[in-house]
């Protein structure tokens, strides 16, 4: 990497995807934790990163998220290296077990959303009428209208995941990243949140990365999926892992082979 890219910020590229990552591997401590991976992440496009524990999966988040350097090759988000990206309000990040909080949270479900916005804003400023819109707007997308003044603490757990998921969105992003957020939910909420994914999608234009271990939810629900086992074995549409021989070709017998997807066009020549 050069003296440069350090310091200086490059103008997003709107047509690139919004998530590029090449040749990415990363080891931790000696250990091997993910080799070689390559994937794409399309303007609008719901991702699905699945794979068994251990695989890599929150690795590969932090990589993309800049939280941690890979140990050669390069991600890229809107077309501009991770060390030279600035624009992170762009990007918001739900982490594994972000609901798994203190009951007794005092805050209420309106505080919490409106928080969304001090994150865009900058704690110096003060809110205005338009973040109390837009985290009003996030809320109703959300289906929490009615909750506003409900602890958050004392909600479900599906509920607080939609509280969750609209103090992200009441930030206006770009890209919304999580990690395993139906982990511990009820199948009736699971269904409903994927729901909404695709509703933001339609409505806000937000392109969506999720990771969870359960493939088979996921890969009715989004339109591709990466599954992930240290490297790569298959990033192409979702539909293609109804197909119950190419899942055992995937996963059986420990072999390792990169599936690209018919209609995927190939993100890196190897
Ligand atoms: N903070 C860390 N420090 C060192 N090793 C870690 C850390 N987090 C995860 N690992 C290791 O990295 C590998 C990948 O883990 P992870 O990315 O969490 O996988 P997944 O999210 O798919 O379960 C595992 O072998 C795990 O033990
Ligand atoms: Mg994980």
């Amino acid at each position: 990497m050069s003296a440069a890219s350090v310091a200086v910020p490059l103008p997003p590229n709107e047509a690139a995807p919004v998530v590029r990552v090449r040749r990415v591997s990363l080891e931790r401590e000696g250990q091997e934790v993910l080799r070689d991976v390559d994937l794409s992440v399309e303007r609008g496009e719901i991702l699905g990163i699945v794979g068994p524990n251990g695989g890599g999966k929150t690795s590969l988040l932090r990589l993309v998220l800049g939280l941690e350097r890979p140990t050669a090759g390069e991600v890229e988000l809107f077309g501009v290296p991770v060390s030279r990206f600035r624009e992170w309000r762009r990007i918001a990040y739900i982490p594994q077990h972000a609901t798994a909080f203190d009951p007794h949270f005092p805050a209420i479900v309106r505080e919490v959303v409106l928080l969304g916005r001090v994150a865009r804003r900058g704690a110096l400023h003060w809110l205005g009428a338009e973040d109390r819109e837009a985290a009003r707007r996030a809320i109703e997308l959300c289906g929490l209208s009615g909750l506003e003044g409900r602890r958050v603490g004392a909600l479900s757990g599906g509920e607080k995941q939609r509280v969750f998921i609209a103090k992200a969105i009441a930030a206006r992003p770009d890209l919304l990243v999580m990690d395993e957020p139906t982990a511990g939910v009820d199948p009736e909420s699971e269904r409903r949140f994927y729901d909404l994914l695709s509703e933001l999608r339609a409505e806000l234009g937000l392109t969506v990365i999720l990771v969870s271990h359960d493939l088979g939810v996921v890969s009715a629900r989004v339109d591709r999926v990466a599954c992930l086992n240290r490297t790569l074995v298959y990033h192409g549409p979702a539909a293609a892992l109804e197909d119950k021989d190419l899942l055992g070709r995937l996963y059986g017998a420990g072999r390792v082979v990169i599936a690209h997807g018919a209609d995927e066009p190939p993100v890196h020549g190897h």
